[in-house]
């Protein structure tokens, strides 16, 4: 169209949606188990008469509960609408230096839509050969930095005491840590928030809770850094949270038992479906995610792909990527789920 002043960009594209009643969804990392029965309670005696006023400015309800479970305070927490909403506002509230902000080149696909359409300044970092973030590439001339950790869609994790260091050697940008995973095996740089007053950590409720389609997302950082998030939130849409989001969140967190039990469920079918794999002589990355990135050896992922369509398995492909455009990642489900996705790829394999 050739009117004025229209944006041109290039949009993220989100993994697709499929509605087939009998497909097997592993391709954006949702979790293969229901919300805690604390959640459906929690919606069957919500008020809807509450509902025509305006949400919460400050979810302190759900702010208590989160604090309480991490060992936080409640001053160190800021809520959005989903993590990514919590992600877009860190990248305006933090990121207006003239200096590059970095972040890995294979990293979740965001971050460089963001700073392109806050106009951030912003070089990618090559993993290394082995797809691990090498922070020795990161001791150049910043605007700030934002690594996932685990990062997705390689699955690895940093270890603390690497995070300690890097935080030292970063001390006057903000460092965001997205520990969208982190529940699946990665370790959380949460103790470090204590010395670290440039750290600030996202979490989300969609991966870990079960509850992605309820878009919620916290940040976790110095009180002086969530209230230069919080004046950047007010700027963009202050009730970002609906009241029914904070009231299903804040039932889940209480009953954060029942979530430990799905992730370590996870965890093992992720283990299991990984050696699965192997013994199949796929290429299978190390994860500490609730997905695996894995190559197959004997045919494209291309071909593999389009297999597991046809079987109505729905995983991600990269094909714009020349690191990872011959792997898959692919999400973990039930292990029920896992088997047969194993067994469609087993039809894959030729015996010459
Ligand atoms: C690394 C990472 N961060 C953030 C998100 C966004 O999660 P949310 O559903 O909370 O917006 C995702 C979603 O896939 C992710 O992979």
């Amino acid at each position: 169209m050739a009117l004025k002043g229209l944006r041109q960009m290039e949009p993220y594209i989100p993994g697709a949606q499929p509605k087939d009643a009998d497909m097997i969804k592993l391709n954006t990392n949702e979790n293969a188990y229901p919300p805690s029965p604390a959640v459906a309670r929690a919606l069957e005696e919500f008020a809807v008469s509450g509902l025509a006023r305006y949400s919460s400015l400050d979810q302190s309800p759900l702010k208590e509960a989160l604090a309480h479970q991490l060992g936080v305070s409640k001053e160190q927490l800021i809520i959005g609408n989903g993590s990514d909403d919590i992600l877009s506002l860190a990248f305006l509230a933090f990121f207006n230096s003239e200096d590059p902000v970095l972040f890995p080149d294979l990293t979740y696909g965001f971050y460089k839509v963001w700073a392109d359409l806050y106009q951030v300044p912003f070089k990618e970092i090559p993993l290394a050969d082995d797809f691990s973030i090498d922070f020795e590439d990161y001791n150049q001339v910043n605007g700030g930095i934002i690594i996932a950790n685990p990062n997705a869609p390689t699955g690895f994790g940093k270890s603390l005491d690497a995070l300690e260091e890097f935080l030292n050697a970063h001390e006057d940008v903000v460092v965001i840590v997205d520990e969208a995973y982190v529940n699946f095996g990665g370790q959380t740089a949460i103790p470090l928030l204590k010395s670290y007053p440039n750290l600030f950590i996202t979490r989300t409720f969609s991966k870990d809770a079960s509850l992605a389609g309820l878009r919620v997302g916290y940040g976790i950082g110095h009180p002086d850094l969530i209230q230069v998030m919080q004046a950047v939130k007010d700027s963009v849409n202050p009730y970002s949270v609906d009241s029914l989001a904070e009231s299903l969140a804040t039932a889940a967190v209480k009953d954060w038992e029942y979530y430990r039990d799905t992730c370590m469920r996870t965890m093992a079918t992720r283990d299991a479906f990984s050696k699965g794999l192997e013994a199949l002589g796929f290429t299978v990355l190390d994860s500490q995610t609730n997905f695996v990135l894995a190559k197959p050896n004997h045919c494209s992922a291309k071909a593999l792909f389009d297999h597991l369509e046809s079987r109505h398995i729905y995983v991600r492909y990269f094909p714009k990527s020349e690191r990872i455009k011959e792997y898959l990642r692919i999400s973990i489900g039930t292990d029920q789920e896992m088997a047969t996705v194993l067994e469609a790829m087993k039809e894959t394999l030729t015996d010459d």
